[in-house]
């Protein structure tokens, strides 16, 4: 794709990007997004921390091409930037290296996570100048990058090569907020006003992903329905006033639904998978199912597999399961877990794994491989979260020919539509209040749906639907350039 002058200059700016890190859903999209919009004709670019566990492979094809000091307060840190042309069109993806922050064994979780981010995103910004790349629109993603449109904002649009960007920030995930105590302020370089003025005052402290929603030119968030919920109380976790006066402000709060990246998750050749399949094939998926069962031990039956790909949080719905349990494993059902998280939730599905070694299957661990047989393999993929922002798990399971078994939130309300016995229509199961009958009515049509001839019209239903990005990046494309010529 030639890029000439005209073309959409835009840096993405995340902690995490898939194949080099992730952790959730946002490392999927980071990974995911850029590329769509470079086929589409976007010079779009990636950076994220260099960690110590980004694989060898990718660093090893990577070039130094900028050094340089960042200051946050009385502390100078320095910043290499390694660039990696990871499409071969030229450099895309660009890794932070500072070993005082970033050579640890996890991503997250350290005392310093304040300073550590606050340095990647002001390093992040002060990147462009040095490697003279003039985007018009920096994109900023969720708490950990939310101090991003205050330093381009205050510190750096005084310079004539920043007088032009625009911030754009997403938000993929509203309950992690950032939260710390106003002392650290000026650690980051950030003066007091910035809480007594009450630009970044959240509570008595501070919040980054308040000073994301309060200093970028335009928000935007990861589903339609998401982008409603956010400006109401059930789910605006003490944000909803503010977002809605931004809505006020702005316009509106974006919302674009996530795509998935449909090659590397494609049931005809995914080489984690045991057989390839498609919509035609469903003896190919039903071997699949064998393998699994075989591989972890439960009876190789015709028993409906139920499964869950997740963080073990309390999002995900993990309270209103621990409720049914019991009753659900009554049934003639198999339940795969994969995932980790909150001890309360590793130890209840370990747990009902040793009351029922027939039917669960808990597996307290994080796997990308184990992760594509189980789309591959199960019948029901369950997400009965308390909310929302898109889900990608419900994508990869459709695409799989996996049922969804959702509740109407966010994104899984803009995704999943219940099937309707009458017209045949819809890729799902579907309810809607978040009480332990509204989960069972759900298990329990599943379970008959299963049983009935009209399965495997829902199956298919679900292996057609577009899940790629194409829609998502169209809408990306189209946002971002309002935001370019806005004010
Ligand atoms: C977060 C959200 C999830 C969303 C993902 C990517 O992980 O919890 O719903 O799909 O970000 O945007």
């Amino acid at each position: 794709m030639p890029k000439d002058k005209k073309t959409l200059k835009v840096l993405l700016v995340s902690t995490e990007v898939n194949p080099y890190s992730k952790s959730g859903g946002l490392g999927d999209v980071a990974g995911s997004l850029p590329k769509a919009l470079r086929d589409m004709g976007v010079d779009m670019r990636v950076v994220l921390p260099k960690y110590q566990t980004v694989p060898q492979k990718y660093m090893a094809d990577t070039k130094k091409v900028a050094d340089f000091t960042v200051h946050l307060s009385w502390r100078a840190q320095d910043a290499a930037i390694y660039a990696l042309d990871a499409h071969g069109d030229g450099d895309s993806v660009y890794f932070i290296e500072n070993d005082f922050y970033f050579a640890r064994d996890n991503y997250y979780g350290y005392g310093d996570d304040f300073e550590r981010f606050a340095f990647f995103t002001k390093a992040s910004v002060e990147m462009l100048s040095r490697i003279g790349f003039k985007a018009d629109i920096v994109h900023f993603n969720d708490w950990h990058t939310g101090l991003g449109p205050t330093y381009l904002r205050d510190v750096y649009k005084g310079f004539t090569f920043y007088a032009d960007m625009k911030s754009l920030f997403t938000i993929h995930n509203l309950h992690y907020q950032g939260v710390f105590g106003r002392e650290i302020l000026w650690a980051v370089g950030l003066n007091d006003g910035y809480f007594t003025g009450g630009d970044l005052e959240f509570h008595g402290n501070i919040s980054y992903l308040k000073a994301g929603i309060t200093h970028a030119d335009a928000v935007s968030t990861v589903s339609e329905t998401y982008a409603g919920e956010i400006q109401t109380p059930d789910y605006g976790y003490g944000m909803d006033g503010l977002l809605r006066r931004r809505a006020g402000e702005l316009g509106q709060i974006y919302g674009i639904t996530n795509g998935i990246d449909i090659i590397a998750n494609d049931p005809e050749n995914d080489p984690h998978i045991f057989v390839p399949f498609n919509a035609d094939t469903p003896e190919k998926k039903l071997e699949n199912k064998r393998r699994l069962q075989e591989d972890l031990r439960l009876p190789v039956t015709n028993a409906p597999i139920f499964s869950m790909v997740t963080r073990l949080v309390e999002q995900k719905g993990l309270d209103v399961l621990s409720i049914i349990m019991e009753e659900f494993l009554c049934m003639d059902v198999q339940l795969v877990i994969l995932g980790t998280g909150e001890s309360r939730y590793e130890n209840m599905f370990r747990h009902f794994a040793w009351r029922f070694p027939d039917k669960v299957s808990a597996n307290i661990t994080f796997s990308a491989h184990l992760a594509q047989q189980i789309y591959a393999a199960s019948d029901v993929f369950m997400m009965p979260s308390v909310y929302e922002p898109c889900g990608l798990g419900q994508l990869f399971a459709m695409r799989y020919g996996t049922i969804p078994l959702v509740r109407k939130t966010g994104g899984l309300a803009d995704t999943v539509q219940h099937f309707n016995r009458e017209t045949k229509q819809g890729n799902g199961i579907v309810f809607e209040h978040y009480v332990a009958s509204a989960m069972m009515w759900a298990i329990h049509q599943a379970n008959e749906l299963y049983h009935s001839p009209d399965w495997e019209r829902l199956v298919k239903n679900a292996m057609l639907g577009e899940y790629s990005w194409h829609k998502a990046a169209g809408e990306y494309i189209d946002m971002y350039n309002k935001i370019k010529v806005q004010r």
